[in-house]
């Protein structure tokens, strides 16, 4: 097909360094004595830059499979990250083209598909829901759709050994007909069939990419976690490289696809990666310990020491290079071993293990040796005059709208609700639990005298106010806490955009904190003997909502804002605890000390307490007295009605849910490195323009010869 132009990566003097913190000078017993002891923890941290890629020059090219090989440490994630775009931290310098053009990690990104070394997957997820997750929500760019998903699959399977493999006992596609739902059967508008046609698509591609990767014993197993133990490490290995391999990304960066895998399922889903660069697409793996099988499916190799090239080129030509470094390799031993042992490690003779300063001059050495080497001097040529064919818009990868998102998001959010009935279990105990404590403790209060009566409806009403808050916060922290690392992988891997997840979490949680207040209010409110009246049950209720919605943005905002679990419960107290002192209770708010009194004006506790107070004891007789509303003189809760106050709870419930969509915003932006829709296009539009002027005017023949 035309539109499925090659894509070649090229970069050139490549660096990358991150800013470490610099040993303290006062470490020891040196000359800071105590003094500098004291002093060192406020004393300003020093940053010092940390190297960990040196000026690499290489290319990767379409069709081929390139391996990228190296001892641990040697930069391999650190490179793949860079150039898949998943990696923000450090300082990038150096040029890195595809096709020619000025790219970078983050337009890169828009063509590239990437399998992590850890992959995070939601654990109340199956194989195969996972793996359909990405066909929904990541479909094919539009230059491989028609081609391959449809009818090219079984030429692929069949390419890369299916036929062979389902021999040999690896499964098959299973259930190419999936019985349909129930409830789809009646629709049969056109719009039903499009979907059923739809479906029928998804089911069809991931039955294929389950076959492919063998991953059909254990595809209706759940995932899991390492809490609720689901499939093997491997196997979800493999389901990540199944969720990257139906996106048909025209480049695929997967670090160590292969790793945890015994030596059939490694060869396998290395005859899978080479099939898939066999089809014209660029594929960049990094692996451990290839067996001598395996290290024959690669085309290129790339070995790093350091941070430096040690080799880049064809995998048959690193024998040769090795043999002219003076370390041939013995005739029945496995290269990739012999390269580890003969080379990277060798030193020699002359090095210490350990001796950093050795093994970088060494690994320096190495990469001048490469340089000037014969194969050295021909990627030099291919980083000069690479691939020049334009990047088709068709070949970027696609997002699926926006409202399938939501829809997908809501239904998988539902799912996990319910998968994971723990969670709505204990809210519902809680609920419970709560209600019927308060109603016990305070039981029957409108019989005692007025004094208890005022105190303990106080005490009771504050109760409620603060627990409905209270439960609800902690309840969001929890749960977000466990699906923080999934929504940024997810995020990170363009699965979504932010509107849909977040609305669809507020679609999931929504009912819940609207029943859980209901189910507390209608034990609590006849278990204490508030007035028997409806309406104020009605207002109690609905105030009890409203603190609920309040708590689960607040929540929201918290698990949002701060990294970790931990770090919500420091900062939790700080933010919680006064608004609870200036909840109306435990300080008479009109007469606290002045400077601080604005703290009332932004608690949800104060507004929420005050609507209850004054529905229980405005215009309330006791013993046939009126006192109910020269207590609530006495007490000072502020001139708002209950309907004002309630208003105020639901306007905090909103600006902190705002601020919650700002603060994840922001969380998926610095650290999974999303942009906005203008900086896409911007990005786009420069791999779709035309290439470097240098390669044109250095490849002139070529450019013309394309056209
Ligand atoms: N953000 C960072 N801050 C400090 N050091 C870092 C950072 N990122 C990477 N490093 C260091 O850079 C080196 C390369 O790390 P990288 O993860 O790329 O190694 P690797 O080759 O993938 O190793 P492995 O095979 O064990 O996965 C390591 O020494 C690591 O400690
Ligand atoms: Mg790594």
């Amino acid at each position: 097909m035309e539109h499925t132009a090659p894509l070649q990566v090229s970069f050139e003097n490549l660096s990358y360094s991150v800013k470490v913190r610099a040993r303290s000078k006062h470490d020891g017993s040196g000359s800071g004595g105590i003094l500098g002891r004291v002093r060192a923890p406020f004393a300003r941290t020093s940053y010092e830059d940390k190297t960990i890629l040196h000026g690499l020059t290489g290319t990767f090219r379409p069709g081929r499979l390139t391996a990228i090989l190296g001892p641990s440490g040697s930069g391999k994630t650190t490179l793949l990250n860079l150039l898949a775009g998943h990696e923000q931290s450090g300082t990038v310098t150096g040029g890195i083209w595809v096709n020619g053009r000025p790219a970078s990690g983050a337009s890169l990104r828009l063509l590239a598909g990437y399998v992590s070394q850890d992959d995070v997957i939601l654990p109340t997820q199956t194989v195969r829901e996972a793996i359909e997750m990405s066909i929904i929500l990541r479909p094919p760019p539009l230059s491989t759709e028609s081609q391959e998903t449809s009818d090219g699959i079984a030429a692929l399977g069949a390419a890369a050994g299916l036929r062979a493999a389902g021999e040999e006992g690896l499964p098959m596609p299973v259930s190419m007909e999936v019985p349909r739902p129930a409830q789809d059967a009646p629709k049969e508008g056109a719009a039903a069939a499009r979907r059923r046609g739809k479906d029928a698509h998804v089911e069809q591609t991931g039955a294929h990419a389950i076959a492919l990767l063998g991953l059909g014993r254990c595809q209706d197993t759940r995932v899991g976690d390492s809490a609720d133990k689901g499939i093997s490490g491997g196997e979800r290995k493999r389901t990540a490289i199944a969720q990257e391999w139906v996106t048909q990304a025209p480049i695929m960066f997967l670090d160590e696809p292969t790793s945890g895998l015994d030596a059939y399922s490694a060869l396998m889903v290395a005859k899978q990666l080479k099939s898939i660069a066999a089809r014209g697409r660029t594929v960049v793996a990094v692996v451990h310990q290839p067996s001598s099988e395996m290290f024959e499916l690669i085309d290129d190799l790339l070995v790093l020491l350091e941070g430096r090239i040690v080799y880049l080129g064809p995998r048959a030509g690193l024998v040769d290079y090795v043999a002219a470094l003076g370390l041939p390799c013995a005739m029945y031993s496995n290269p990739a071993d012999h390269i580890f042992n003969a080379v990277l490690f060798a030193h020699g003779g002359v090095a210490t293990p350990g001796s950093r300063a050795t093994t970088a001059e060494h690994a320096d050495q190495l990469q001048l040796m490469w340089r000037q080497s014969e194969a050295g001097v021909q990627l030099q040529a291919l980083v000069d005059g690479p691939e020049l064919a334009p990047v088709h818009a068709s070949q970027f990868r696609r997002t699926s709208p926006a409202l399938a998102q939501l829809r997908y998001l809501t239904w998988r959010g539902a799912q996990n609700a319910l998968r994971n009935p723990l969670v709505i279990n204990m809210r519902l105990g809680q609920a419970v639990f709560f209600g019927l404590l308060i109603g016990f403790i305070f039981l029957n209060t409108d019989d005692r005298p007025a004094d208890v009566l005022k105190q303990n409806f106080s005490g009771a009403l504050f109760f409620v106010a603060t627990s409905n808050f209270l439960l609800a916060v902690l309840s969001v922290v929890t749960a977000f806490a466990g699906e923080r690392l999934v929504f940024l992988r997810e995020s990170q891997g363009g699965y979504y955009a932010l509107p849909a997840y977040f609305l669809s979490k507020n679609i999931i949680e929504l009912p819940i904190q609207v029943i859980m207040p209901i189910i507390y209010s209608s034990i609590s409110y006849w278990l204490l003997g508030l007035r028997h009246d409806g309406v104020k049950f009605i207002v109690y209720t609905v105030t009890a909502i409203a603190l609920n919605l309040c708590g689960f943005s607040f929540g929201l905002f918290l698990a949002a804002t701060f990294e970790d679990v931990s770090a919500v419960m420091t900062a939790l107290p700080i933010m919680f605890l006064p608004f609870f002192l200036f909840g109306g209770l435990l300080v008479n708010t009109g007469n606290s000390t002045v400077w601080l009194r604005w703290i009332q004006w932004i608690s949800p506790i104060k507004y929420g307490y005050t609507a209850i107070m004054k529905n229980q004891f405005a215009g309330f007789y006791i013993d046939g007295q009126p006192v109910g509303d020269a207590y609530l003189d006495a007490v000072q809760l502020g001139p708002f009605s209950v309907g004002v106050n309630i208003v105020f709870v639901l306007a905090l419930a909103f600006a902190t849910w705002v601020a919650a969509y700002l603060s994840l915003m922001r969380l998926a932006r610095k650290s999974s490195g999303i942009h906005s829709r203008s900086r896409t296009r911007k990005l786009r539009q420069e791999l779709e323009g035309p290439p470097d002027a240098r390669f044109v005017a250095r490849d002139k023949g070529a450019d013309t010869a394309a056209e």
